[in-house]
């Protein structure tokens, strides 16, 4: 079967679909004392860590998909960019209602006192705040709609992406190396991009100039 083709993507799509959603399974089955899941003593605040964990993952790769179809040529990688950027949202939805249902258990009194003491909640909800008209606007409708806005618009995965990154660094007490493995990350997925982008604008300043800058040099005068 080749990448790419109708067949493939009929194999994978649902795929990888079911593997995103193994994350979810996995706290389900824990929240229920199914399938011998143990969340272990503090069963909230695992599902709070597997969910948020899930939804950076998630971001992660959604933000990988270009650079990948640079650096390889597999443009079929981009058939998975919009369901795995929408399961790093459902992630990032079950992480906040974790955390305001059942650690906070519903006082939003509570919930502002976090967002207005702890910087690190206070970013976390920015990273959501930004990412939720992203997720509203991922179908090909919205797509239409906002043409060239569209684009625009979602270029705010970058602050969120890092927001996000920031967050997870700064609630952890002890171990960093997790945090860092992403932000180390990250940096080369944005590095990437504004290579890229610095590329492309080079190659349009030199289009521009190429009419006069590569004309055919004037045919010596006659005789020599
Ligand atoms: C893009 C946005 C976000 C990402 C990527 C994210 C990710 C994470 C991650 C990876 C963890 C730690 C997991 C671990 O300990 O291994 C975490 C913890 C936490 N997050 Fe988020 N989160 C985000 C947004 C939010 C929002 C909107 C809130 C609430 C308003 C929130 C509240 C918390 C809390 C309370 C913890 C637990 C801290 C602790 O264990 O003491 N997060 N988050």
């Amino acid at each position: 079967m080749r990448p790419g083709s109708r067949g493939f993507y009929r194999l994978t799509r649902p795929l990888v679909f079911l593997l995103a959603l193994l994350p979810f399974g996995f706290g389900l089955a824990g929240a229920f004392g199914m399938a011998g899941v143990d969340l272990g003593p503090n069963p909230v605040e695992a599902l709070l860590d597997l969910a948020g964990t899930w939804a950076l993952r998630l971001l992660l790769l959604t933000l990988a998909i270009t650079p990948l179809r640079r650096w390889t040529g597999w443009t079929w990688l981009l058939a998975y960019r919009r369901m795995l950027g929408l399961f790093a949202f459902f992630y990032l939805s079950l992480h906040f209602l974790v955390y305001v249902g059942l650690d906070r258990a519903l006082d939003l009194g509570l919930v502002w006192e976090d967002v207005a003491e702890r910087p690190f909640v206070t970013i976390g909800l920015l990273a959501l705040l930004l990412l939720a008209p992203l997720a509203v606007t991922s179908t090909r409708g919205w797509m239409r709609r906002l043409g060239r806005r569209w684009k625009r618009l979602h270029r705010l995965v970058y602050p969120a992406a890092i927001l996000g990154v920031w967050h997870t660094y700064w609630q952890v007490k002890l171990d960093t190396l997790e945090p860092t493995v992403y932000a180390v990350i990250l940096a080369v997925l944005l590095g990437s991009r504004v290579v890229n982008a610095w590329r492309q604008h080079r190659r349009k300043v030199a289009r521009r100039s190429a009419p006069s800058g590569n004309a055919a040099p004037a045919a010596p005068p006659a005789g020599h």
